[in-house]
């Protein structure tokens, strides 16, 4: 298929989402959908997707909510206060971007990796949309509806990693959605490690390790 590219470098505008695709170069590792937190890219996680599963192909869209010029993946009202009607709007066009990836590049249902605000909407993905990944790597995720519909995850591995010092996550939040996961049937590994919001050493080696010998 021919890639259009935009002027600024790589980025695919073919699909539903400007997005990178890396092709994968060994088989036997999954598909990594690459989601960046607020006022990231397309870029921003692709060297962390290689570091954290080497030859996996990459799927990293770019948020199309801009607050203050800065990409996110839905609205917020504030800091913490989602806007949630957005929230499951943004998350069903994200789900036919899957589809239309997958169907683009010949992919099976890719892993999420999401940071931050990238983290919330996959977990609002799983939750609406059960099936469209086939597991998370959840870095720093807060719970993204109040109230999600009851969903079916049964076996879906998810690796949640929060920070004990998260200004802006606070345990219980954490901890409420490792319990919503884990109600709707996904196998979930929730860690609390003493970092803040920022990743830390250990998120990437916890990654690494989960992502080489991930559950189901
Ligand atoms: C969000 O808005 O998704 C969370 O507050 C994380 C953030 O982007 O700061």
């Amino acid at each position: 298929m021919s890639l259009g590219t935009d002027r600024t470098g790589g980025a695919d505008t073919t699909l539903s989402f400007v997005h990178r695709f890396l092709p994968a170069d060994k088989t036997g590792r999954p598909p990594l959908l690459l989601l960046h937190g607020t006022g990231g890219d397309e870029n921003d996680l692709v060297d962390l997707g290689r570091a954290l599963s080497p030859g996996s192909a990459l799927v990293s869209p770019r948020g199309k909510v801009l607050e203050g010029g800065m990409p996110r993946f839905f609205r917020r009202l504030a800091e913490g206060v989602f806007d949630e009607d957005d929230v499951r709007r943004r998350a069903s066009e994200l789900a036919d971007f899957v589809t239309e990836a997958r169907e683009a590049y010949g992919l099976g249902a890719p892993v999420a990796v999401g940071f931050s605000n990238g983290a919330n909407i996959a977990a609002a993905l799983m939750l609406l949309r059960p099936g469209v990944l086939s597991g998370a790597v959840l870095l720093r995720a807060m719970v993204p509806l109040a109230k999600p519909p009851v969903a079916d995850l049964a076996g879906t591995p998810v690796l949640l990693l929060s920070g004990a010092m998260d200004p802006i996550v606070p345990a219980e939040n954490a901890a409420r959605l490792a319990g919503m996961l884990a109600n709707a049937g996904a196998v979930v590994d929730h860690r609390t490690l003493p970092a803040g919001h920022g990743l830390s050493q250990a998120d990437l080696s916890l990654a690494t390790g989960w992502l080489a010998k991930r559950p189901g």
